[in-house]
């Protein structure tokens, strides 16, 4: 089997490559370094989605909203915790390498007999929030556009580390990054029915500095919470 990015070369000096483990991105620079790719069945994603989902911050976020637009997709790991926990989910991504990474993972865990019924109610599309052209409201919006820095734990540092370099790169090369980034709550609240849920560092101010509803705080991360009957 090939892919019609192997071999694809993705600024920064970092590089697509497809083997029998699936699409993976890596830095011929650092041969020793394990490409970062989306798997849905590592240790982790799959420990994170079964121990108590109730629990989970973001869950408990996003409430009883059933049908979600995660609109930053990132690797997918917040929108697998979600269809883990019964939501259908459509995920945007903008970065064209990140949506591929995204793609391959969703290809290999829907071929899993036990991931296939989360995988089902997962949909993806590679496009710009801001640009994208809704078609129907959802009763949540997710937004997590930033990869926070590289912290405590070598695997996930990497990964970041990696990430960052790639979509921080397109990220400067737009004009106006901070205004775009503007937009996205605004967009947000007008698609979503009941909330918008908001992922921040927890030592980071507010998105816009608009004060939400509610939050609920994590260690590292907190979720902010705009209930949509807030809005004009
Ligand atoms: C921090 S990551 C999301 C991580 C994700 N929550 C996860 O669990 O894997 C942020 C992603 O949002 C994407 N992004 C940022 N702004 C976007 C926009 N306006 N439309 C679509 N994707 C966007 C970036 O390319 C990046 O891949």
């Amino acid at each position: 089997m090939r892919h019609p990015l192997h071999g694809r070369r993705c600024g920064n000096g970092l590089l697509l490559r497809f083997d029998a483990a699936g699409l993976g991105l890596v830095d011929p620079g650092e041969p020793k370094t394990a490409p970062v790719r989306v798997d849905f069945s590592a240790r982790a994603i799959q420990r994170r989605s079964r121990d108590s989902l109730r629990r989970q911050n973001l869950l408990r976020a996003l409430a009883d909203c059933e049908a979600v637009l995660d609109a930053t997709a990132g690797l997918g790991r917040d929108a697998f915790l979600m269809a883990s926990a019964g939501k259908r989910v459509m995920m945007l991504e903008r970065h064209f390498v990140v949506h591929a990474l995204l793609a391959d993972g969703l290809r290999r865990a829907g071929e899993d007999s036990d991931l296939a019924p989360i995988i089902s109610r997962l949909s993806l599309e590679q496009a710009d929030f801001l640009d994208w052209q809704a078609r129907r409201r959802f009763d949540a919006v997710y937004l997590d556009p930033m990869f926070p820095k590289p912290e405590k734990r070598a695997r996930s540092k990497k990964e970041m580390a990696f990430l960052q370099r790639l979509v921080n790169q397109a990220e400067s090369s737009r004009d106006s990054r901070d205004s775009a980034a503007s937009e996205l709550l605004p967009r947000a609240l007008g698609l979503a029915r009941a909330r918008v849920v908001v992922k921040r560092p927890s030592r980071e101010g507010w998105m816009n500095d608009s004060k939400p509803d509610f939050s609920y705080r994590g260690r590292l991360s907190r979720f902010d919470v705009y209930l949509a009957r807030t809005v004009d």
